[in-house]
């Protein structure tokens, strides 16, 4: 294993051999990754098969994202594509919104495109000490509230065997507040705050700038029949999101932002809880195969 600096301020890039792709040495792996909240992984041809293997020595505990624009390529569906499309996407964490947010990810470059299409990092621990104090104080004294309207497609990856009255009660476990607008469409809200306390520092991570382009294209992350909006995002008493501070999260956003020049085979693995990430652009002419899987950590015995 050859550790190296990715960028100039965090994450490494760990070249492995192809046998210590097989029998990584987790602890080590985990180590390096807790220090530096990114990492590429690279070193010898892999393919969807050894993908999964792979990142199966981190975790058992995978996440199905069940937004229906992501397809489900491996057999326990955990292997899937990105969100659809081509334009740019803004940093944010994965599935903020939800209590189903991982707290890792990884993404599998099956084949890049040859121009653009860069997956963007954005180093949360960075992003949150670049705030104004009054961002700070804002974000450390409410937590965001997201609402969320799932149509079924939606709601039955999570719950696929249970009651109506089932699904409410484990929403409300999960920290829900959650009810039926009519039997097919759960309505919840969920209460986060948009700061992590991580090793690394407090971090800022969450959906606030993604909800706004969400709010604006929505065909971007829903099928193009669908064109109910589902997500908003308020501040815990419920106000919006005041314009200054979304103002002030995009010129930091310009700051914070790395770019991942895919090459094929590349793994990369992203801590969801202190780090952001996006996508660049690139020319719908292009082939470009990004693969995500998603995971929580095994929990302590
Ligand atoms: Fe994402």
């Amino acid at each position: 294993m050859r550790v190296n600096a990715l960028f100039n301020d965090f994450g490494k890039i760990i070249e492995l051999s192809s046998q210590e792709y097989l029998s990584v040495n987790t602890n080590r792996f985990k180590e390096i990754f807790n220090n530096h909240g990114v990492l590429l992984i690279r070193g010898t041809k892999v393919d969807r098969d050894l993908f999964e293997k792979f990142t199966g020595h981190f975790s058992s505990d995978f996440i199905v994202h069940s937004a229906k624009v992501r397809k489900r390529l491996s057999k326990d569906q955990t292997v899937q594509t990105v969100t659809e499309g081509y334009g740019p996407i803004v940093l944010h964490s994965e599935m903020a919104y939800s209590p189903f947010s991982p707290e890792v990810i990884w993404f599998y470059c099956e084949t890049p495109a040859p121009v653009g299409g860069e997956t963007t990092v954005g180093d949360g621990v960075q992003f949150y000490r670049k705030l104004s104090p009054r961002a700070q104080k804002l974000l450390m004294s409410q937590k965001l509230k997201y609402v969320n309207i799932w149509a079924p497609d939606r709601w039955l990856t999570h719950f696929p065997s249970e009651s109506p009255d089932e699904v409410i009660q484990k929403m409300t476990q999960l920290g829900t507040q959650a009810h039926w607008i009519n039997s097919e469409t759960l309505y919840f809200e969920y209460l986060r705050s948009g700061i992590t306390k991580s090793a690394r520092g407090l971090a800022f991570a969450n959906g606030i700038s993604i909800h706004r382009q969400y709010e604006k294209e929505v065909n971007t992350f829903q099928e193009s029949h669908d064109k109910q909006v589902r997500h908003g995002i308020f501040l815990e008493n419920g106000d919006k999101i005041p314009e200054w501070l979304c103002n002030e999260l995009t010129e930091i956003e310009e700051k914070v932002t790395q770019k991942v020049s895919w090459q094929n085979s590349d793994i990369v693995m992203i801590d969801n809880l202190t780090v952001l990430h996006g996508r660049c652009a690139f020319d719908p002419a292009l082939q470009r195969s990004i693969l995500l899987r998603m995971a929580n950590w095994p929990k302590a015995a």
